[in-house]
This record gives C-alpha cells, structure tokens and sequence, in this order.
C-alpha cells in the first residue's frame, strides 16, 4: 500500500561520528526490505565510506541505500550544497548507480558560496569545522531568510514528493556528542543528530522500530573540542590506535585525535537515543595492538585481554540502558 507506513529503522552515531553508519546503512539496505533510505539531518559534512563487491565508496550526502537501487531521499532539515550534490550524483552514476532514485526535499536548505566563505575564513579556524558552509546555512534557515531547494532550477528533475510509505531506514549524520543540544557546545555541528530528528521526515515517531546506535571500542573526533586536547596525538599508543585504526577523516583528510573508549558516555548516549541494537565496530583494531582500556566513572581501566573488556561492557551497558536489546561487535569488513 503506499500511503500506509509499516515501520522505521533508524541509524545514528553514538559518538563524534565516523562510527561507520555508512557501512551499517549500507549493509541494512542489503538485507532488509526498505522503500526508502533517508538522510535527515546535516550536508555534505558527513563521509560515509561504504563497500560494495569489495570496491570502497564514499558519499557525503546522498544516502547509502543509492548503492543497493534503494529511493534515497535528502530530508527537509538536511542543507545542499549544488555543486556538492551534482559532484556525487555524477561520481554515482560513473560508477553504475540508478541516480534517478535520489530525491531532495522541497524544504531543504541550500548552501550558498558565501556560507561556504564565511565558514572557511571564521569557524574552520577557531572550531575545526569541515568548512562545508552548515554553521551558516543553518544560521539563515533559524533566521527566516534561507534559501530552499524548491527554488532552484538544477533540482527541479529531483525534488522529492515528500510521500513515505511501507519501511523506511533513515541513516544519521554526525553523532551523539556532535549534536547542537546535547554537545560539547559550540564544538557542536549545527543539527540535530539524535533519531527523534529523524521525524522531521515526516513520520510519527510510533513507528520507529529499531533504533541501532554505532559506535566504536575507542573513541575519535575530527575538528576541535576541549574535549580531545591536542596532546592526544603525543601518546603513543593512542597513535598506533590512529596507524592501525586509519583514523584520518573521509572528508577533510585529517588526522583524528584519539582516546580509550568512554563508557560513561557511552552509556549516556545509549539511554538518551533510545539505542535498541548497538553495533561496536573496530574490534579488530584493539586485538591487533593488543591493548584494552576504557573510561569508566572517569577512570581508565586496563584489561587482560578482548573478552574480559567486553564481559564489562556488556554489562554496564545491559545494567544502565533498559531499552538496549542487542550489542553487537564487528571487525573490519564483517558487515560490507
Ligand atoms: P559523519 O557523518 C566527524 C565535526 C567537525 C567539527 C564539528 C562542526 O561522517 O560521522 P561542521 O562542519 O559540521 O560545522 O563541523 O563537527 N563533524 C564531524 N566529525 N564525522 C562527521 O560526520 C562530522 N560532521 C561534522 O569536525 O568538529
Ligand atoms: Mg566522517
């Protein structure tokens, strides 16, 4: 039936991003049997790196269900950049994907080239920011004086009809602790990255189903915050954590500063996102440096060896987060 609902998936990070929701939403979108796969919030700020029949792909705004002839939507809160947009279209469509299947919301924003300057030549240099024009785009949309896509021409032959139906996967951008309420604010991103952003798309939020939360055993961010001082990089095993885990960022190349998993935060995260089925990626990472540690009430706990660390984890997380029903631990290439 296709104006009926059935239900919806949700996938958000859990940490400063980098989480590997591509990969998850990618892989849901293989398995499962969605209609739709929706971004909700943020613009070409995100890099998802995803595989597909062991080639490596990376997108920035068009969501990961393109790569499996899935409708792929960009939703109302999301902002556009038009060149952006039309970069990815044409590096999808090179490479073999059915680009008619991509959609943007009439309400979205559109990134201009002065947003773009102004994030450059202000935010990039006192708060790291991807520079992709977002502070500023939001900044107008708030203000009442953006520019939406429904305005500009080159969209015309992909505005979306704003109808959802059957089941929907709608794939975060960002994560929990970049969000613009619950971050470290104003090292924020200007959105809001938790799944109840996801109903801007358009469904009631009784329909969510699954919400599965990404994260990773340690702990990365690009971009500043006081959070992750920049002596993080002197440590020497935090750096074979950087080498082994490839920790440079998808979109801006740089090197991530890096830190012991946060169980703390974690946790919070977890309870506060309404996480039912968390998936922990770069376990391989730890084994293969062979060292396991973790914060926990603010101290760093040391642990023989992987199934110690994660007896621990599995049970911090089972006590503390009630609507938590599954963890899940991956290593590399285990969901591609
Ligand atoms: P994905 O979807 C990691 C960070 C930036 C900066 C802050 C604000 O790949 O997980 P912005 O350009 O959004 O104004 O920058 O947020 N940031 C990300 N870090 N992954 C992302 O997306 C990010 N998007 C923004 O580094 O600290
Ligand atoms: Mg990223």
């Amino acid at each position: 039936m296709k104006n009926k609902i059935n239900y919806v998936d949700i996938c958000c990070g859990l940490n400063w991003g980098d989480e590997a929701k591509g990969k998850i939403v990618s892989y849901l979108s293989k398995i499962g049997d969605y209609n739709f796969v929706c971004r909700w919030s943020g613009g070409n700020n995100a890099g998802h790196t995803i595989y597909k029949n062991g080639i490596k792909y990376k997108t920035h705004l068009i969501p990961s269900g393109i790569f499996y002839d899935i409708p792929s939507i960009i939703g109302p809160d999301c902002v556009v950049n038009v060149n952006a947009f039309f970069e990815e279209v044409n590096y999808l469509k090179s490479n073999g994907f059915n680009t008619n299947l991509i959609f943007i919301s009439p309400k979205a924003h559109v990134v201009t080239k002065d947003h773009i300057t102004e994030d450059k030549d202000k935010l990039f240099k006192t708060q790291g920011t991807t520079a992709k024009g977002i502070a500023p785009c939001y900044k107008d949309k708030y203000a009442r004086k953006g520019l939406l896509a429904k305005n500009i021409p080159e969209f015309k032959d992909y505005l979306w009809d704003e109808k959802l139906y059957g089941n929907i996967l709608c794939e975060g951008a960002q994560g929990f602790w970049l969000d613009i309420n619950y971050g470290n604010y104003p090292y924020v991103t200007s959105s809001n990255t938790l799944p109840y952003g996801a109903c801007s798309l358009g469904f009631p939020p009784q329909y969510i189903r699954h919400i599965y939360g990404a994260t990773k055993i340690y702990d990365t961010r690009s971009g500043i915050d006081p959070f992750f001082p920049e002596n993080l990089l002197e440590d020497k095993d935090l750096l074979l954590l950087v080498k082994v885990g490839e920790e440079f960022g998808t979109t801006t190349g740089r090197m991530r500063k890096t830190n012991w998993l946060n169980l703390d935060k974690l946790v919070d995260a977890v309870k506060i996102s309404g996480t039912t089925m968390m998936l922990m990626s770069k376990v391989d990472v730890v084994k293969k440096i062979n060292i396991y540690k973790l914060y926990h009430n603010a101290s760093l706990i040391n642990f023989e060896n992987f199934d110690v660390m994660k007896t621990y984890i599995d049970k911090i997380l089972k006590e503390k987060c009630p609507l938590l029903e599954n963890i899940t631990y991956s290593e590399k290439n285990e969901l591609d």
